[in-house]
């Protein structure tokens, strides 16, 4: 397979096999080492690299990064942060002069989110550096390194990869499938429906880092565009299969700030700028944090089958434990979610405030109509062998009154929807009393009262 792109800004062209990962072959083949691997798998952005296509530039983990992700982008590492005549870029000043590396194996990496950060003018700090794991310094410096910076003019090198993905280079004769609309996918993948299926790679990424799996026949998503779009219509937002979180993230700041707040806790820049949503439902699993908020939304899941077009509540599409509604060479072409939700609240429980898969996940939308409820819908992650609702508790509330009593009643009874696992993010009893302890606090919030437990945030 051979895949072109720009590095440092220089022009390579890379021959691997499609699930090479950029991180293996930066430090195999070109001798670039100041990209770390610490876990090799997403967690602790010791391998952060800066990609810029025609959206932008943003930061990426390199490990679970495949070269043919790369197609036609530049990619800026650790050594090609500071100017070629060797003057630092600001955040390395900063670091320096705050004291903000002590063994420095994390170091290339921070300096590479923070170099983005940087360059979109982010004041957001934490959140740019949530995805950085620092076992020696503390955060503490780090961050005022990242405020000193933030007034220091942009160096020149590191705008000039926009201009350079202008002038992408095609795909080599034997690249691996990488359609550039969704009819090309469609066609495709009848013909091919055992092939797998790469958008943002963030689970796939780990089949091959962490299991050592041979995916045999790939396909790559990030280049079919007509998936990457956000619509607005007939009072509805539609979303492609392959738009990453962070464009989520930012569609729902204005309809959805409790489910936008929740996604600021979804993974790290770095996964948030590969992941996508499509990938998020396709994958079933009971604790990814899009499905409890789509389903408590009523969202619409269309799933498409060469030109069969099909679709469903997205509720449907999980059956059981590792199996979901899907045909053999059928994908998620997009969900389409209901504007004008108001009561919609999301909350996450995990152990870590940032970059931590959820524990228990519960979203709660609870129409009240003079003093009654007129619609219920909750549902939850993690409590379950699938992202699923809460029947029993949704019909203690229909029409009943909208009162601290029913709803405790209707958390009794969150008992009875649920027999929740226990694993090594939670019990049994702490996912339920959990749950419980959600519906409740939906029920303060909703009546007014402060419910905020961000003052133990960092
Ligand atoms: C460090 C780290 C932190 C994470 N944190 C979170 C978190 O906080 N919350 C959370 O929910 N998840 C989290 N995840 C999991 C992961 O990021 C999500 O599940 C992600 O949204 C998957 O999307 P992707 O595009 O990367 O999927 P991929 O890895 O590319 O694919 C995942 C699966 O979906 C299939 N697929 C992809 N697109 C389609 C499509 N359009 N149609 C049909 N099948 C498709 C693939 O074949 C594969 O089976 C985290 C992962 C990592 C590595
Ligand atoms: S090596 Fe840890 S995120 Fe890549
Ligand atoms: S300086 Fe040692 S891990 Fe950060």
């Amino acid at each position: 397979m051979t895949v072109s792109f720009w590095l440092n800004g220089t022009p390579v062209t890379a021959e691997a096999p499609p699930t090479r990962t950029l991180l293996d072959w930066l430090r195999e083949t070109r001798g670039l080492r100041g990209t770390k691997e610490g876990c090799n798998e997403g967690d602790c952005g010791a391998c952060t690299v800066m990609v810029t296509d025609a959206a932008g530039a943003r930061a990426l983990n390199a490990c679970i990064l495949f070269l043919p992700q790369l197609q036609g982008k530049a990619v800026r590492t650790v050594e090609g942060v500071a100017g070629a005549d060797g003057s630092l870029h600001p955040v390395q000043e900063a670091m320096i002069a705050r004291h903000g590396s002590q063994c420095g194996f994390c170091t290339p990496g921070f300096i590479v989110s923070m170099a983005v950060g940087h360059l979109h003018g982010r004041t957001d700090h934490d959140d740019v550096v949530a995805g950085n794991l620092c076992r020696c310094t503390g955060y503490a410096p780090i961050v005022r390194a990242a405020e000193d910076a933030a007034n220091q003019p942009i160096p020149d090198w590191m705008r000039a990869d926009a201009a350079l993905v202008e002038d992408a280079p095609e795909a080599g004769g034997s690249a691996p499938f990488a359609p550039k609309t969704a009819d090309e996918l469609a066609d495709w993948y009848l013909d091919h429906p055992e092939a797998t299926l790469i958008a943002g790679a963030t689970d796939v990424g780990l089949w091959v880092t962490k299991q050592f799996r041979d995916l045999g026949e790939v396909a790559f998503l990030n280049r079919c565009e007509d998936l990457t779009t956000i619509e607005e219509r007939d009072g509805a937002l539609r979303i492609g299969a392959a738009v990453n979180m962070s464009d989520v993230w930012q569609a729902m700041k204005g309809p959805y700030p409790s489910y936008a707040e929740m996604i600021r806790r979804y993974g790290s820049d770095q996964v948030r700028n590969a992941a996508t949503i499509g990938g998020n439902i396709a994958n079933g699993s009971p604790i990814g944090d899009n499905p409890p908020a789509l389903i408590a939304l009523g969202a619409t899941l269309h799933l498409r089958r060469g030109d069969d077009r099909r679709d469903l509540p997205i509720e449907e599409f999980f059956l059981d434990y590792g199996k979901q509604d899907r045909q053999p060479g059928e994908f998620v072409e997009a969900v389409t979610v209901p504007l004008g939700a108001e009561p919609l609240r999301s909350y996450k429980i995990s152990k870590r405030f940032d970059q931590d898969i959820s524990a228990v996940c519960g979203c709660f939308n609870v129409r009240v109509e003079d003093g009654r409820v007129a619609e219920a819908r909750i549902a939850f992650g993690g409590m379950a062998g699938v992202p699923k609702r809460a029947a029993n508790a949704e019909a203690a509330l229909q029409g009943a009154d909208w009162t601290e009593a029913t709803v405790a009643q209707a958390a009794r009874l969150l008992a009875e929807d649920f027999t929740p696992l226990s694993d090594m993010r939670a019990s049994a009893g702490y996912r339920l009393e959990s749950a419980q302890g959600l519906l409740m606090r939906y029920f303060h919030e909703m009546s007014g009262r402060p419910v905020s437990v961000l003052e133990v945030a960092p």
